[in-house]
């Protein structure tokens, strides 16, 4: 089989996004647009991937990573001048090269291959995906003979009155035959209204040639939206999260809202989990099967068992285990380890801390830097002292014990199992098993308090 290759345009400056960040490195649905691509483009199988460079080359090849060989184009003439600078690495190959932008984060590798197998029934030496625009602006238009032929591209700059009312839009994606797209970047000029080596160019030169030039006309023009400024930045990422939304609904995960649901490219989520509108769950987040997530829970790079009931609350690099709950309005932060039917209540925060199966902390408690054994129960405004200013220090809790409202735990305390901590004690000794821990003055009772009050005070 004839090789594959693929060229990534991604050295443009994207002056029309105004923002430091690179164009490309700007995310859809938590991935940046050039990853979204590259992604697309393994799905649909190529043996080369070349990324062309420029603007923020370090921070984007950071970012693609091993997946793709990288160009750097020093100076943006262009996207023509763009793929010519891969020459080096793929002029003396033969096969198909896919050329793609970075800035269509929505292509799909289905249509890809669709685009490649056009290209090969059609035997050409060129093939445009194009699409039908209801409103082309900005795009360059597909020109057509008499006969229906692909003739050229031209962009809108440098359109007539009546090219410019053409619908018919170059995606700015193409397949073509390496060899001939390599010779016919020599000879594209950048006489044009924006002084540019355009690739498109390299289409009437090819035809020009005598050679098979074609357009693959794609079914979903939102597939192709072209992502130049933040206004479109914000449709793509209401289409992506429309896609994975629905990919997750027919995967029989219920949402309740799905306009209202936010939910990362790279989230998995298992069956019968139900989840509220306002709900956001991002980065590298597995959720298991019937779960319930309710409204304004936000989730990001944790694990989540199955059966987990999660209310509003926020959840950050951390896991829950089967069976446990969280909330309202409680926080685990990072490196938090919730065991099996644990209960976590409202207005807790959890940070770096393991609480084993069963264990619960019902309401305004912090529990930072401790290891929590088994079924424990935690009262009401306990505090892990974990800071002494300068260093943070860890705690333990063994099985079974009962830590008593309004305990100050100063840390490093270690309290063995079965042991008792009486509420409003400050613990700064540990705590044999089996033991209770008292840490708190005595009540004292002064009689007759209310006679010797002056009368204003009555
Ligand atoms: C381009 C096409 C246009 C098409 C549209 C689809 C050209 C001349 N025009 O226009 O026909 O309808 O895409 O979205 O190709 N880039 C480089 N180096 C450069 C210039 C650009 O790497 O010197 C990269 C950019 O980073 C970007 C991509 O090429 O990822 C496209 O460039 P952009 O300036 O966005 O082209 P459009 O004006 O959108
Ligand atoms: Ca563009």
């Amino acid at each position: 089989m004839a090789k594959r290759f693929a060229v990534v345009l991604a050295a443009g400056q994207g002056t029309r996004m105004k923002s430091k960040l690179y164009k490309v490195l700007h995310q859809v649905s938590g991935k940046a647009m050039v990853e979204h691509v590259i992604d697309q483009v393994e799905i649909a199988g190529v043996d080369k991937v070349v990324t062309i460079v420029g603007h923020g080359a370090e921070v984007v090849k950071e970012t693609v990573g091993e997946r793709s060989e990288f160009v750097l184009q020093e100076e943006q003439l262009g996207t023509g001048h763009a793929v010519l600078q891969a020459k080096e690495i793929l002029a003396h190959e033969s096969g198909t090269t896919l050329v793609i932008c970075g800035d269509t984060p929505l292509l799909t590798g289905e249509t890809l291959n669709q685009l490649v197998k056009h290209h090969e029934n059609e035997q050409a030496k060129a093939t445009i995906l194009s699409a039908h625009a209801s409103n082309p602006f900005g795009y360059g238009r597909v020109i057509r003979s008499a006969e229906n032929l692909v003739e050229k591209i031209v962009e809108q700059k440098d359109a007539s009155a009546e090219e410019a009312a053409v619908n018919e839009i170059n995606t700015g994606t193409y397949v073509f035959d390496n060899q001939a797209l390599f010779q016919a970047l020599e000879e594209v000029g950048n006489d044009n209204s924006q002084g540019e080596y355009y690739l498109p160019d390299v289409i009437e030169i090819l035809k020009n040639k005598g050679e098979i030039v074609t357009a693959y006309q794609m079914e979903r023009m939102e597939e192709a939206l072209g992502v130049n400024d933040r206004v479109a930045l914000a449709e793509a990422s209401v289409l992506m999260q429309k896609r994975i939304n629905e990919l997750h609904m027919r995967n029989g995960v219920t949402l309740i809202d799905p306009r209202n649901t936010y939910i990362e490219a790279d989230v998995k989520i298992g069956t019968d989990t139900i989840i509220e509108p306002g709900v956001t769950i991002k980065g590298k987040t597995v959720i298991g099967e019937e779960c319930f997530i309710g409204s304004n829970s936000e989730i990001r790079d944790s694990k989540i068992g199955n059966r987990v009931r999660i209310t509003s609350s926020n959840i950050e690099e951390a896991s829950m285990a089967d069976d446990s709950n969280i909330g309202p309005y409680s926080h685990l932060r990072p490196k938090t380890q919730i065991g099996e039917a644990v209960h976590i209540g409202n207005f807790v925060e959890v940070k770096n801390a393991t609480l084993g199966k069963d264990t619960k902390v019902g309401h305004l408690t912090y529990v930072g830097d401790a290891d929590l054994g088994e079924n424990i129960n935690i009262g009401c405004g306990v505090v892990f002292v974990n800071y002494d200013g300068k260093n943070k220090h860890r705690s333990k809790i063994g099985d079974n014990s009962f830590i008593g409202c309004n305990v100050n735990v100063i840390a490093p305390v270690d309290v063995a199992k079965n042991a008792y901590l009486a509420a409003g004690s400050t613990i700064t000794k540990d705590v044999p098993e089996g033991a209770m821990g008292i840490a708190r003055v005595r009540q004292e009772n002064k009689a007759g308090y209310w006679e010797k009050l002056p009368p204003a005070k009555k």
